[in-house]
């Protein structure tokens, strides 16, 4: 089986391929095709992106495909910054000016923190007609300072529930355990075992 991961995230892209090896698949990903432009993330749910990458990457190389699209939905914000988590300040904004922006947006509203959750969408496609979604989220809140260097986007600034200690604050270990994707990964797996 041939697979493409429909992502140029390195960091993704090692972890899923790692756990894809004891399906003995040939695992691709985006890096692997450069002649292919990216697709804009346009749809207004996470699943809507998550299947129309899958769609257009299978279409353009014919290959059964795994795409992913994660948000950060902040109560205080109405669910914002959500499917547009990563772009929340601004087309090229970096990890570091959407957190700022948040916390501006919590200060804005003179708050420290707000409950919020991480979402996962995984969509599976093997073709146009058969294709299907998991999904793991993560409730917990956002605070209006960035704290500990581990992880990336908005780990500094999000405490999972139960725990007093910022995402990036923990190790990759203890992250990827409680985490939106480790959970939407840990139901993808279970379903390629079940088949
Ligand atoms: P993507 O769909 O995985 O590209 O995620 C969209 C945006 O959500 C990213 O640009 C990050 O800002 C944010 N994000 C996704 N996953 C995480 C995470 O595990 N921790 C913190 N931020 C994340």
């Amino acid at each position: 089986m041939k697979v493409l991961i429909a992502s140029s995230n390195s960091h993704k892209i090692r972890e899923i391929k790692s756990l894809l090896k004891k399906f003995n698949a040939e695992v691709f990903s985006l890096s692997d095709f450069p002649s292919i432009s990216e697709i804009p993330e346009t749809g207004s749910t996470l699943e809507e992106n998550a299947l129309l990458k899958a769609k257009a990457y299978h279409l353009s190389t014919g290959m059964t495909v795994i795409a992913d699209d994660t948000g950060l939905f902040v109560d205080a914000l109405n669910g914002n910054p959500g499917v547009y988590s990563a772009r929340f300040a601004g087309k090229n904004a970096t990890y570091e000016i959407n957190c700022d922006k948040l916390i501006a947006e919590l200060k804005l509203r003179n708050l420290d923190f707000s409950n919020a959750y991480f979402k996962t969408v995984i969509c599976y496609l093997e073709n146009e007609n058969n294709y299907k979604f998991f999904e793991g989220m993560i409730e917990g809140k956002v605070i209006t300072q960035k704290l500990g260097y581990g992880g990336f986007g908005y780990d500094p600034v999000f405490v999972p529930k139960g725990f007093v200690k910022t995402f990036a604050e923990l190790t990759e270990n203890e992250k990827n355990e409680i985490s939106h994707r480790g959970q939407a990964i840990k139901k993808f797996m279970s379903y390629l075992e079940s088949l």
